[in-house]
């Protein structure tokens, strides 16, 4: 064993020096130890308690140096103690499990440590350029939420603004204050699904599920004084069975003009414009009489059939017409409800429609089944990217 030089002055270029040399020796013991009791050996030159090289530095050295130097010595030594603590333990470790070598560097312990690390950090770089790119597809809009949004833009820009309502919903507003009296027959029109277990509520506050957009006009007009121009996309449900064109769930958009001298003439020439924005220009509408309870006059509007173009097909049963949406004027009845904020039928008047949006999707996209909207097929949804 090589014995420790005399430090002279204990500077730090002495130091340096010192520990430079130390340091090739630790090396050079490293590259010669190649099974598990050489490195056993280089474990107690190095790390042993009593006279292994680290405590003779610390008896020879740490021991006499001069306070000022003690710091960068201590430095020093503790860096040179960490790199042989953690070259022993691999050491050990790898000469334990001591693999066939291949030549060259690799061939001692230190040189496979050397080896790994680089195997390990060529590994972990690995990038097989020939392999084809992730694929991440472009999700889109769902086709009925995306004609949903259409339709609210349409009526956007003619000035409206955009509302929303609850979807679970009280006796009031979806039935009462739009003028169905409790028990009359109209109700049994919109299959109703009621929420169990409120025997104990008066009638008006018991909970369903809103069978129309309609509740959100009063609801509208109980915040809101006239004028109003609004439009309410949403979620509506009835006990419906789903059948190619009907669904338990739908989305409709409900449209409510309230203002001084609105006409049935306000109603046509607005529908009209919203079709023609959304089936094309050629699209012409009428109006059939037809019944609401919170409208009067009541209409259903149609439009000239979307595939033959009005002479009459299969799909528009040979009449050219389809029959798209309810609408009518604001019966005054229903004003009486929100009176005191404003709507006062004998100086204001209005007009509401409501369209379900599956079934103008329908037409638009020209799909035969409404189911196919909430299987959530990708091969159907991906039509629409
Ligand atoms: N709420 C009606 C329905 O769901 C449609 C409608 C809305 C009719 C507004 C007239 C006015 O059938």
């Amino acid at each position: 064993m090589s014995t420790l030089p005399k430090l002279v002055d204990y500077s730090e270029a002495e130091l340096d020096q010192a520990f430079k040399k130390l340091t090739a020796e630790m090396y050079a013991d490293l590259e010669n130890c190649n099974s598990e009791s050489e490195a056993e050996a280089f474990r107690i030159k190095w790390l042993g308690r009593k006279s292994g090289r680290l405590t003779t530095i610390r008896e020879a050295w740490l021991k006499e140096a001069p306070k000022e130097a003690r710091r960068y010595l201590g430095l020093l030594f503790n860096n040179l103690r960490e790199t042989i603590e953690e070259y022993a333990v691999s050491n050990v470790a790898l000469a334990k499990g001591a693999q066939v070598v291949p030549v060259g560097s690799a061939s001692t312990v230190l040189g496979r440590i050397r080896q790994r690390e680089a195997d390990a950090k060529l590994s972990a770089e690995r990038l097989d350029i020939t392999l084809p790119g992730l694929q991440r597809p472009v999700g889109v809009k769902h086709p009925v939420l995306r004609v949903q949004d259409e339709i609210v833009a349409v009526f956007k820009a003619m000035g409206y603004s955009v509302g929303e309502g609850p979807e679970v919903e009280t006796d009031y507003y979806n039935f009462e204050s739009l003028n169905f009296p409790p028990n009359h027959p109209a109700r049994d029109t919109q299959d109703t699904l009621f929420i169990a277990g409120q025997d104990s509520r008066p009638a008006r506050d018991r909970l369903l599920l809103r069978t129309h957009t309609s509740p959100v006009q009063i609801r509208t007009m109980e915040k809101q004084s006239p004028p109003v121009r609004i439009v309410i996309p949403g979620k509506v449900h009835r006990n419906d069975p789903l059948d190619a064109t009907h669904s338990p769930v739908f989305h409709q958009v409900e449209g409510l003009a309230v203002d001084t001298n609105i006409t049935f003439c306000d109603l046509k020439g607005t529908l009209d414009h919203a079709m023609k924005a959304l089936f094309g220009s050629s699209v012409k509408t009428r109006f059939y009489p037809s019944f609401f309870p919170f409208t009067e006059p009541s209409a259903d509007m149609q439009v000239s059939c979307i595939f033959c173009g009005g002479k009459g097909c299969r799909k528009c049963k040979f009449s050219g017409w389809i029959e798209l949406l309810g609408c009518g004027m604001v019966d005054p009845n229903v004003f009486e409800f929100v009176k005191h904020n404003g709507y006062d039928s004998s100086k204001i008047s209005g007009f509401a429609f409501g369209m379900g949006v599956e079934r103008i999707t329908l037409l638009k996209y020209e799909v035969e089944e409404i189911q196919l909207f909430y299987e959530g097929d990708v091969r159907f949804l991906e039509q629409f990217a």
